[in-house]
């Protein structure tokens, strides 16, 4: 049997057609010997209108006050109607009922912590149902700017033996009574896999035992990782800005409603200033110090930092040049300054933080040697990466993206556990 799904219904040639959708009611009532339920599927939502006289007596006593969520199957034809939601209706000439559901435990006034309790039901309502969209929009652009760009999807693992960004904040885990550790990150795997393919990437999941709980910070989140051989911190910078650009556009072209739903005009993220301004870790601090902060050559750039320089951008911020012993052990020492690396941050505008981590690498291996003991890590662990720069070692770089902290900056949401299903915080391991 075919199923027409409900958006067909809003197609301009839809009117006077007949259509045949399964869903979920949203609401049902009666009057008049009419009953209107709001029916949910894939495609969205459309009022269906059923005579008593249409569905017949024993069916209509059953419909016409549904719990919501309950499922029906509905024939029917397509008709104007200005009161509808939408401006259409379906009027029905049979509806089954496919299940009564149990009263919805969900509705809008309930604490937060009862919402997070429930979210294998609150996945059902229209924020989520936007923002489960809205992420899968995104995914969809970023692999095919990705593919334009000649950069290979390639599927590293997420079980290591390495706690490649710090060994404090790894989740560790008995390996057959070895330690192993939930991947942190992907890049030096896909290190490895710039010898033979040059361009790569990878969408992971990552993990981080940060126990702080902060609306920026998951324990486990999407990370989307690229690694480009012969590529320079000038030529990362503007990769990432062509990317951001173009996955924005993309956005704002084919999930415009998900957009306006959670609060972002579309037009906003294909008008950001152009280029993204660039500041070093060394004219921040005296930005900084100018808003009263007191800050030294190594201190760190924190969440109030990072807010206080972002503000009042309008476009993400690239903030480069960090003091090396602030950066992870891989990071290429400037040619220009040995007390800093080849790297940079993006931060969001709006004070929403960090997007983007990136770097250009280090290839001596002296050197890499050197960051590994001063970090406390014994480089034998690091053995098979520290081979990477004896067999055909090129200059390369790379970055890390955090995907909901991207989709917390567009939605402005408070808290990045808004931005997927099913959260992972230091406070919640279920559902
Ligand atoms: O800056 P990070 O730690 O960089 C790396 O892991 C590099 N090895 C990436 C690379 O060069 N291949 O993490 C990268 C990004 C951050 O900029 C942030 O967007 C996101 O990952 N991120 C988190 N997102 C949500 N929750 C957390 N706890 C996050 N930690 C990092
Ligand atoms: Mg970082």
């Amino acid at each position: 049997m075919s199923v027409e799904p409900v958006a067909r219904s809003f197609a301009p040639e839809a009117l006077g057609t007949a259509v045949h959708l399964r869903g979920w009611v949203l609401r049902s009532r009666s009057s008049g010997g009419i009953a209107f339920l709001l029916v949910r599927d894939r495609t969205g939502s459309v009022q269906v209108t059923a005579r008593r006289d249409a569905i017949g007596a024993e069916g209509f006593d059953k419909v016409e006050h549904l719990p919501g969520e309950s499922v029906v199957e509905v024939e029917g034809t397509v008709h104007a109607d200005a009161r509808a939601p939408g401006g259409r209706e379906v009027r029905a000439s049979a509806v089954r009922l496919l299940q009564v559901s149990e009263p919805f435990p969900i509705w809008s006034d309930q604490t937060e912590e009862f919402r997070l309790d429930h979210r294998h039901l609150t996945v059902r309502t229209q924020e989520m149902v936007a923002m489960v969209r809205l992420k899968a929009a995104m995914l969809r652009a970023f692999r095919e700017f990705f593919d334009r760009e000649e950069v290979l999807e390639t599927t590293p693992p997420i079980l290591s033996g390495n706690a490649a960004e710090g060994g404090s904040e790894a989740f560790t885990l008995d390996y057959f009574g070895k330690p192993g550790y939930l991947g942190q990150t992907a890049q030096l795997y896909l290190e490895a896999l710039i010898a033979p393919h040059e361009r790569v990437y990878a969408l992971t999941s990552s993990f981080r035992a940060e126990k702080s709980r902060t609306p920026r910070h998951l324990t486990e989140y999407l990370h989307l990782e690229a690694e480009l051989a012969w590529c320079d911190l000038e030529e990362l910078m503007q990769f990432v800005e062509r990317m951001l650009r173009q996955v924005l556009a993309e956005l704002a072209r084919r999930a415009p409603e998900e957009l306006r739903l959670l609060g972002r005009e579309p037009s906003e993220l294909t008008s950001l200033p152009e280029p993204f301004p660039r500041v070093t870790y060394a004219e921040a601090l005296e930005r900084l110090r100018a808003k009263n902060f007191d800050l030294h050559w190594g201190s760190d750039i924190a969440t109030a930092e990072e807010r206080a320089l972002s503000l009042e951008e309008r476009a993400p911020l690239f903030l480069t040049h960090f003091p090396r012993e602030l950066k992870a052990f891989y990071m290429l020492q400037s040619p220009h300054d040995e007390r800093t690396v080849e790297a940079f941050d993006l931060l969001a505008p709006e004070g929403y933080g960090e997007l983007v981590g990136a770097s250009c690498r280090e290839t001596d291996n002296t050197r890499l040697r050197e960051r590994l003991v001063a970090t406390g890590v014994n480089p034998e662990e690091y053995a098979w990466y520290l081979d990477l720069r004896r067999y055909g070692s090129v200059p390369h770089a790379g970055f890390g993206l955090g995907i909901e902290r991207v989709l917390r900056w567009v939605t402005r949401r408070e808290h990045i556990r808004d931005t997927t299903p099913f959260p992972r915080t230091p406070a919640r391991l279920t559902p």
